[in-house]
């Protein structure tokens, strides 16, 4: 398959990836540090194999970048080095550069002067005239570069980062109103189902492209009326938790609808006891004992085809009992739980704990919950699964708050290398005075290694998002 690709195909990420290494490696080091010696190599190493037969143009149109006049395909593992090169390519008005054949006897002292030119060119205030003068002054005749476009809109467009937080976004939100919809309307009638069914599909469809996006959206937890919001999330890392271990898509689909219902019975439960601070009394703990079984019998009354109606029950009247039979409602089998019951019982428990309630100020922080959870493992949850949604968490979940080493709080915002677990994305939070966040620098973890162990930012612990009054699912629906 490799021998198929072009050239700009296979390189081209890398190569976006190289230079932005080097630009943000000059800006920190002297010009004899090891550091940027060995990513001016690598940049040229790229560099030569691109230009072996020609110059070749690396242009930024529309927020997409294309080089040899080939368009970079979207990659979730690239798509943070992009975004950033985009950004410090509109901030200079440069709209491309053309290396040309003689790029490769360029001296490495000539390419840090280069980027160390293309760095300061933001301090003045014409910052394309200023480095082409420079360039100019300076003699490069390895190089050019060009303006921006007039016609390109990339600074108000919407990239491809954008449009896929914008589809997450969509769908979260019709997931919420579905679910209020059935839950008010059920109390007087037969409902239909077919736009719940198609927001599951939607749902099991961004799990299966991108579950990290979807574990971070589950993080919402004051949308309006919490109840709904809970219920589109359990259904998202339900279905996270069933495509991790590799379901079919059907039982996705019966997954993220039962997420969706499972608290279907809590619309007959009375707010007061819902919101009670105080703890309940024997009488109000039957009322909301009673949830799995009234949903049960909401579901029922669903317009759907019998057999679905037949699949998606079970889990709903289990998501409360536990493997060892205990729990609610007591039944008079006492064979086993269905996969979906035992799912759902993880999600929602999970899901509860991290989020803020009533009769507890603080939520606890994701690391700590599972901590918790892990010692029910066998007696409360099935402990194979349990050991697979924690996998599938992580120390340090998208959408959970961290200290930094360097004393900043950061919310992790991504993985987007798969295989690297340790290092995620990190959005740097700023407190601007009145206690409210404000998005910060972007930071790659795995962007650190360039630099010296001392100034490598790392994660200290897990923080509660709620302590410091931070929101994290506002940042994940806001991406500027
Ligand atoms: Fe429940
Ligand atoms: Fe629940």
């Amino acid at each position: 398959m490799s021998d198929k690709q072009s050239l700009p195909e296979r390189l081209g990420h890398d190569f976006l990836r190289s230079l932005y290494h080097m630009i943000n490696t000059v800006r920190m080091y002297q010009d004899n540090n090891q550091l940027i010696r060995s990513s001016v190599s690598v940049f040229q190493n790229i560099l030569n194999e691109l230009t072996l037969s020609g110059e070749v143009s690396l242009l930024l149109y529309r927020s997409r970048f294309h080089l040899g006049g080939e368009k970079l395909r979207y990659r979730r593992d690239a798509a943070f080095v992009v975004y950033n090169m985009a950004e410090h390519f509109t901030k200079r008005n440069l709209g491309g550069l053309n290396f040309l054949k003689s790029s490769s006897e360029a001296s490495p002292d000539n390419i840090i002067t280069w980027a160390r030119l293309i760095n300061d060119a933001i301090r003045h205030d014409q910052p394309l005239q200023w480095l082409e003068q420079k360039l100019d002054e300076h003699g490069f005749s390895w190089v050019q570069t060009f303006p921006r476009r007039d016609d390109d809109v990339s600074a108000d467009g919407e990239s491809l980062e954008d449009q896929r937080f914008e589809r997450a976004r969509k769908n979260y939100f019709l997931a919420v109103e579905a679910v209020r919809e059935v839950a008010t309307k059920v109390s007087h009638g037969m409902v239909g189902i077919r736009k719940s069914r198609r927001l599951a599909q939607n749902i099991v469809d961004i799990v299966k492209m991108d579950s990290t996006l979807m574990i971070g959206l589950a993080t919402l937890k004051n949308y309006d009326d919490y109840t709904y919001a809970h219920s589109v999330n359990v259904a998202l890392l339900a279905t996270c938790l069933g495509r991790h271990i590799e379901l079919s898509d059907l039982s996705l689909e019966h997954l993220a609808i039962c997420g969706l219902f499972h608290d279907l019975g809590k619309v007959d439960v009375p707010k007061e006891i819902l919101m009670k601070k105080e703890p309940l009394t024997d009488g109000e703990w039957n009322v909301i004992k009673a949830h799995p079984v009234t949903g049960v019998r909401k579901i029922l009354m669903l317009n759907s085809t019998p057999s679905l109606r037949s699949r998606i029950i079970l889990g709903p009247f289990e998501h409360h009992l536990n493997v060892d039979m205990t729990g609610y409602p007591q039944t008079m089998f006492t064979g086993h739980l269905s996969l979906i019951g035992k799912i759902l019982h993880i999600a929602d428990v999970y899901e509860a704990m991290t989020s803020e309630r009533i009769y507890r100020q603080n939520s606890f922080t994701p690391d700590k919950v599972l901590k918790e959870m892990w010692k029910e493992a066998g007696r409360i949850f099935d402990k194979i699964l349990l050991k697979r949604f924690i996998h599938m968490i992580g120390i340090y979940p998208i959408g959970s708050v961290v200290e930094l080493n360097n004393g900043n709080l950061g919310l992790i915002m991504d993985y987007p290398d798969e295989n690297e677990r340790s290092l995620p994305l990190v959005l740097l939070l700023v407190n601007d005075g009145s206690g409210h966040w404000q998005r910060g620098e972007m930071v790659y973890l795995a962007d650190q290694n360039v630099k010296e162990a001392s100034d490598r930012l790392t994660i200290i612990r897990a923080v509660s998002s709620s302590r410091y009054r931070i929101n994290p699912a506002e940042f994940f629906l806001q991406t500027k």
